[in-house]
């Protein structure tokens, strides 16, 4: 049996720097777009970081369209972000201090009213506002936020945005709660979100055991509850143009993987991402929504042109190689029942 769909693109991938993106990005080449995320050890801020960075993908992929995110940091103004969107920026990505990786210059929740002025331009500029949604410690009194809870605490603060912009197109990243689909549904059009493959797979069981972390599901937000997955699995195959695809391939080296704090993050090269949700929707019969989810709707919220081309995947068994270039990938070594074949 075979299936063919327009080409996809990948709405949330981190490509990293240096020796990283030279080993990872040739993996990305099967979307036609792909949004890259800035939080580098130097997060992309500015319209020059911004040039910087895209021609750093493009000297060793003249042909990649990668789709430029800046990072809202604290020395965030608007006349920085015009410029950035002149230079070619199309995303302005929140990920609150201290919430993931290379976060640390990240503006906090609690603090994205000092940051309204550069919202406002950026619903002026017509970027798009997507955020890593989490909320990881309590603004009043400090404490850690437990893991699973973290998404659901950050909805306040992003009803509120919603509320103070409603022209400002956000997106909620990696939503992984029924609670957090559910918001996204009843949101004006405004708002959508992406979603991965493995938040579809994964729950909490599989990332903490008793005997500590399978650092290779570990991500953040952090995969939570049968309900919550079943919940992402359905708005993925529902058709719902308020939900699309980004992957947040997150590599990192293995050795950062080792040890008792795992670097939070998933490795999803596209051949693993794009037979395993043809899987995923072919389990439910509803390949027939496939096209959908990875090749129109992000694409039509981004205000960008469907690809041209089509790819052909055949029911046909093949093994997730167990690294690729040195990088562990999601599913590693696991036999997929759908490949690639033009
Ligand atoms: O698990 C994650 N890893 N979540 C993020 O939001 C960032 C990412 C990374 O950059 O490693
Ligand atoms: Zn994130
Ligand atoms: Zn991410």
């Amino acid at each position: 049996m075979e299936t063919t769909i327009r080409r996809g693109d990948d709405f949330h991938t981190h490509l990293r720097e240096g020796e990283m993106l030279e080993k990872v990005l040739p993996f990305s080449n099967i979307w036609g777009r792909v949004t890259v995320m800035g939080n580098l050890s130097k997060p992309v801020a500015t319209a020059h970081d911004v040039i910087k960075y895209r021609n750093k993908i493009l000297q060793l992929n003249p042909k990649f369209i990668p789709i430029m995110s800046v990072m809202l940091v604290n020395s965030a103004t608007p006349e920085i972000l015009r410029k950035t969107f002149e230079a070619g920026a199309k995303v302005l990505k929140l990920i609150p201090g201290g919430a993931s990786t290379n976060s640390s210059e990240g503006v906090g929740l609690e603090n994205l009213h000092i940051y309204y002025p550069v919202l406002e331009e950026a619903q002026k500029l017509g970027m798009i506002f997507s955020g890593h949604w989490e909320l990881a410690t309590n603004p009043l009194g400090g404490e850690e936020i437990s893991e699973v809870e973290r998404e659901e605490r950050a909805m306040p603060y992003l009803e509120k945005i919603i509320a103070s912009f409603p022209n400002l197109k956000i997106i909620v990243e990696h939503a992984t709660t029924k609670g957090m689909i559910e918001f996204v549904k009843n949101a004006p059009a405004n708002v959508a979100s992406t979603l991965t493959v493995h938040h579809a797979l994964l729950t909490y069981n599989r990332v903490y055991h008793c005997d500590g972390i399978n650092p290779f599901n570990y991500c953040k937000p952090v995969a939570k509850f049968v309900y919550d997955r079943k919940a992402i699995v359905e708005a993925m195959i529902s058709g719902n143009p308020k939900f699309f695809f980004g992957s947040d391939s997150a590599p990192h080296l293995p050795e950062r993987k080792r040890g008792q704090n795992p670097a939070a993050g998933i490795f999803t090269p596209a051949e693993v991402a794009l037979t395993m949700l043809t899987e995923i929707f072919d389990s439910f019969g509803a390949l027939s929504e496939l096209e959908n989810f990875i090749s129109m709707s992000g694409a039509e919220f981004y205000d960008l042109p469907l690809n041209k081309d089509f790819i052909t995947l055949r029911r046909k068994k093949w093994t997730v190689p167990k690294d690729y270039n040195g990088i562990v990938p999601f599913m590693a070594g696991h036999e997929l029942k759908w490949k690639i074949v033009k």
